[in-house]
């Protein structure tokens, strides 16, 4: 076991890890941030996105010891006490269905408007593109992010 210093959701956190648990497990199992969802666990779907060190990355395929000193935002850090205006929009728009996709198009829209103030319809479908949806079709998720000051 290894020594895993992490700070997620601006909090720090102090793990024994196995040298070959992933990001993931670390998150879900140890810290019972169970927010983050595993789909493929093969790096295709997105429901496992979590910011790390400000860039999206997929959780199931990051070695828990890459993210050693890092900082992780997973979607329980979105929200501070109450939702934030892009989980609303969700709820709104009809974008979160089942749910596995959810925490992961969130992330992954949180990321994209960071990058991008005023987001194009076509920015926010690149934005999502590593996320995939069974349940809503995209449009719903689509004009959730879109409610929350994007372009039509
Ligand atoms: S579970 Fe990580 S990309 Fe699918
Ligand atoms: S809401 Fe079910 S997979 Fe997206």
């Amino acid at each position: 076991m290894k020594k895993l210093k992490l700070l997620v959701n601006s909090k720090t956190f102090t793990v024994d890890c196995h040298p070959f648990a992933r990001l993931l497990d670390v998150l879900r199992e140890e810290l019972k941030l169970t927010g983050t969802k595993e789909g493929c666990g093969e790096g295709e779907c997105g429901a496992c996105s979590v910011i790390m060190d400000g860039k999206l990355v997929n959780s199931c395929l990051v070695p828990a010891l890459q993210a050693h000193n890092k900082k992780i935002l997973t979607v329980e850090g979105l929200s501070n006490k109450s939702m934030s205006p892009l989980q609303k929009a969700f709820i709104q728009c009809g974008g979160a269905q089942c749910g596995i996709c959810t925490p992961g198009m969130l992330i992954a829209a949180h990321a994209m408007k960071t990058r991008k103030k005023n987001p194009s319809k076509e920015d926010i479908r690149e934005g999502l593109s590593g996320n995939l949806c069974r349940c809503t079709g995209y449009s719903q998720i689509i004009e959730s992010v879109q409610k929350c000051g994007g372009r039509s």
